[in-house]
């Protein structure tokens, strides 16, 4: 949505890649060659998105790799985008918390750095464990901004307005029942039941996805995806270039007419170019996904044998 926003608006993108060796954090060398980009191609960059928990990597960043980003975006004058709608769906909270962007940039602001950086949160009620995409519904916090811009951005929110549905998902999400209320039970059993389960086949299909042959894959900390690389051969590469693809939009056709199983290829997100992926969520109840896997597994190793 990001890239068809700035084409909308006639901006340009410039995208940076993540580092899939360190669990798919941030490098400051990926951010500084998207930089030299903007300068080859005569852009100013304005803004940097910051996507946390990511999609479609399922990573949640470190303090250090937001601190970073935040550092970056100051030195280089531009506006942060924090988008962490992904935000309580976090599934190894001791080792990878979620982390608010605010809080670090507020964090650094006592040390007296990054004063007056402009940043932009933004939350949503249609991922955690409740809308899940259905309401439509969210919010955005602001900080530094020039009023006139934010007088300008009131205009823009009013006219695409969440309707009272979303508002009412919202102020639930905002304000959820606490412990003597009378739907207190049942809403904790429930949610906790949904997390537990995301959680759950987090693990089970990272875990599974490894032991096969020609996959990687870095255990999701957050968000709702598992994002496998294919080893992908040479074979399969030429075969994709025949047909004008990538070898994972390759994989991605065949998994979806011999099996029925639909994922996005790593091609859609952006990728380092030679390596490939493909974005799968973990939506799908355990049993179901159990037993898709199976005739999963039987495609891929035949994916796999055929291009070997
Ligand atoms: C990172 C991220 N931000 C925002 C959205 C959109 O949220 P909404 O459903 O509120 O439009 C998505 C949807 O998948 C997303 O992955």
């Amino acid at each position: 949505m990001y890239n068809a926003a700035i084409s909308y608006y006639g901006g340009a993108e410039v995208s940076y890649d993540l580092d899939e060796e360190s669990n798919w954090g941030f490098s400051l060398a990926a951010l500084e060659s998207a930089l030299d980009e903007c300068r080859t191609r005569g852009l100013v960059p304005r803004c940097i998105v910051l996507t946390n928990p990511s999609n479609p990597t399922g990573a949640v960043q470190t303090y250090q790799d937001i601190q970073n980003i935040i550092e970056f975006a100051y030195k280089n004058n531009m506006l942060v985008i924090a988008d962490q709608v992904y935000q309580h769906n976090i599934y190894e909270p001791e080792t990878y918390p979620f982390i608010s962007c605010r809080q670090v940039m507020l964090d650094l602001n006592k040390q007296g750095k990054c004063q007056g950086l402009e940043l932009i949160s933004i939350n949503s009620v249609s991922k955690s464990c409740y809308g899940e995409c259905g309401r439509r519904g969210g919010y955005w916090q602001y900080e530094n901004l020039d009023p006139k811009v934010v007088s300008q951005l009131l205009d823009v929110i009013s006219i695409g307005a969440t309707n009272t549905d979303g508002m009412i998902a919202m102020d639930v999400y905002c304000n959820p029942p606490k412990p003597g209320d009378v739907s207190y039970a049942l809403w904790k059993k429930e949610y906790d039941a949904i997390f537990n389960a995301l959680q759950s086949k987090a693990r089970m299909v990272a875990k599974e996805m490894n032991g096969w042959e020609g996959l990687s894959c870095c255990v999701p900390t957050g968000a709702m995806y598992v994002y496998p690389r294919i080893h992908a051969s040479q074979k399969a590469v030429e075969a994709a270039k025949k047909l004008n693809k990538e070898a994972d939009e390759l994989y991605c056709k065949d998994l979806v007419e011999q099996t029925g199983i639909v994922v996005l290829p790593g091609a859609m997100f952006g990728q380092k170019a030679g390596t490939y992926h493909f974005r799968m969520t973990i939506l799908l109840n355990q049993g179901d996904m159990e037993e898709a896997l199976l005739t999963w597994k039987a495609f891929h190793h035949a994916w796999m044998t055929r291009y070997q």
